[in-house]
């Protein structure tokens, strides 16, 4: 018989629990592919008398991660707890220390401490594997670190938050405004505890700063990240949007610009026949585009226990087959310190400004926006009434900072009310 690798797992909510199923279902099948017996020897979680419709006894149980990291019966220690701070950086921390590989889903826990914890667990010899943070079920990191590693990456693109795309998708579908699906969403159980992390775009974040390390070579630098959510998202820019062939997406985009690297996640408008425009309800959409293979698109589930568990167990086996590469795909020692650039490249735009109905208010939009050097490509009045006339308007390319140019110097018209939507036209 040969050794086994014996797991550790921290947390026992959706994905742990996914964890202990497929481990204990599919043992036979994980052993003949790893060569060796795949087993769990201890978890941890909260609360030890919780239900979770899954057998423990066999296992040690450790109310302290920290205790189950340091365990000499565990090999790989599976942090899936969640968090940036606190318990799980605590636990990864000892778990390096102690000589333990790791495998986790925690994506904001990488973001925010991954360059750290990649050096100390590199300088330790140990291995940290997070196929599960980025995009759930779909490998998108076993993609770019190996299958794509003969490439440099010239961009990756993505939706990587399924609540967004759900929310987004869903006012399309039925006609309601972003308050009415959030709260449906709510009430299915798909946000976050703190929904901010979904609807701000702060997870979504989080996971194209992991990508962007891997693409290029650097240090995650996830406060470099361009973060904008879909919270101002309204159905009337939803349907315009349509209108004009576009679908309205929250779309993560990386790309190494002259300038330095841009990291952005934001509202976008992508074509409607587009693969990433035809996505719908929670999946997730990956695009990586490299020198030799052009574009890979890659889809599939962005959450839930199967697919989660999945993508843990995808490294869980690449371990106990004894693959072992870098955290973030090169040496931590060597990734670079890349200098941001924010919103660098240039694109169309789409502007949705409520105009007040008085001779000459137009022009003086347009006088803006050519002042700042922003040329007009399509306009379109729509539902005008005796006060007001809601105006769109699509500009040829044009960079961020001149558009934002062009907004702050609206209200000082007097012919604009509220406050103009702008939203990037995105090549996909
Ligand atoms: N809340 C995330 C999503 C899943 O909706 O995609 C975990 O990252």
């Amino acid at each position: 018989m040969t050794t086994p690798l014996r797991l550790g797992i921290a947390g026992l909510g959706t994905v742990g629990t996914g964890i202990v199923k497929i481990v204990r279902q599919k043992a036979s099948l994980l052993a003949e592919r790893a060569g060796r017996p795949v087993v769990i020897t201890a978890v941890s979680a909260r609360s030890k008398d919780k239900d979770r419709g899954v057998p423990l006894s066999d296992y040690a149980w450790e109310d302290d991660p920290v205790a189950l990291a340091q365990r000499h019966d565990v090999d790989v220690f599976i942090e899936v707890m969640g968090g940036h701070d606190g318990p799980a950086k605590d636990a990864t921390e000892a778990a390096i220390a102690a000589g333990k590989d790791v495998v986790t889903a925690n994506k904001a826990l990488l973001a925010h401490h991954g360059h750290a914890l990649a050096l100390s667990a590199e300088a330790a010899g140990r291995v940290i594997r997070f196929e599960a943070a980025v995009a759930g079920g779909v490998p998108v990191i076993k993609a770019l670190t190996e299958g794509l590693a003969g490439n440099e990456i010239t961009r990756v693109m993505g939706v990587m938050n399924g609540t967004c795309n759900y929310i987004l998708t869903r006012m399309q579908s039925s006609d309601l405004p972003y308050a009415d699906v959030f709260a449906e969403a709510d009430a299915l159980g798909f946000l976050e505890a703190d929904p901010n992390l979904d609807v701000g775009g702060i997870d979504a974040g989080h996971k194209l700063s992991l990508l962007a390390a891997i693409a290029f070579g650097t240090q995650v630098d996830f406060d470099a990240v361009e973060l904008e959510g879909i919270q101002n998202i309204t159905i009337e820019d939803i349907h315009r949007a349509a209108d004009m062939g576009y679908r309205i997406k929250l779309l993560g985009v990386c790309q190494m610009t002259g300038r330095g690297l841009e990291q952005r996640m934001s509202p976008c408008l992508v074509p409607d026949n587009s693969p990433l425009g035809q996505l719908e309800g929670g999946t997730n959409m990956c695009v990586i585009e490299g020198d030799q293979v052009e574009q890979v698109v890659m889809r599939g589930p962005g959450a839930g226990m199967g697919p989660t568990a999945s993508a843990v167990m995808g490294d869980v086996m690449d371990i106990a087959r004894g693959i072992r590469i870098p955290v973030f795909g090169k040496p931590a020692h060597m990734l670079t310190q890349a200098k941001p650039a924010r919103a660098v490249t240039p694109a169309p735009y789409y502007l949705r400004l409520t105009l007040e109905d008085k001779p000459g208010a137009l022009a003086k939009v347009a006088t803006v926006l050519g002042e700042a050097g922003i040329s007009i490509d399509r306009m379109r009045q729509y539902d005008h009434n005796e006060e007001t006339a809601p105006v769109l308007i699509v500009t040829h390319k044009t960079t961020r900072a001149a558009l934002d140019t062009a907004l702050d110097a609206m209200p000082g018209l007097g012919v604009v009310a509220g406050t103009p939507v702008a939203l990037r036209i995105e090549r996909v």
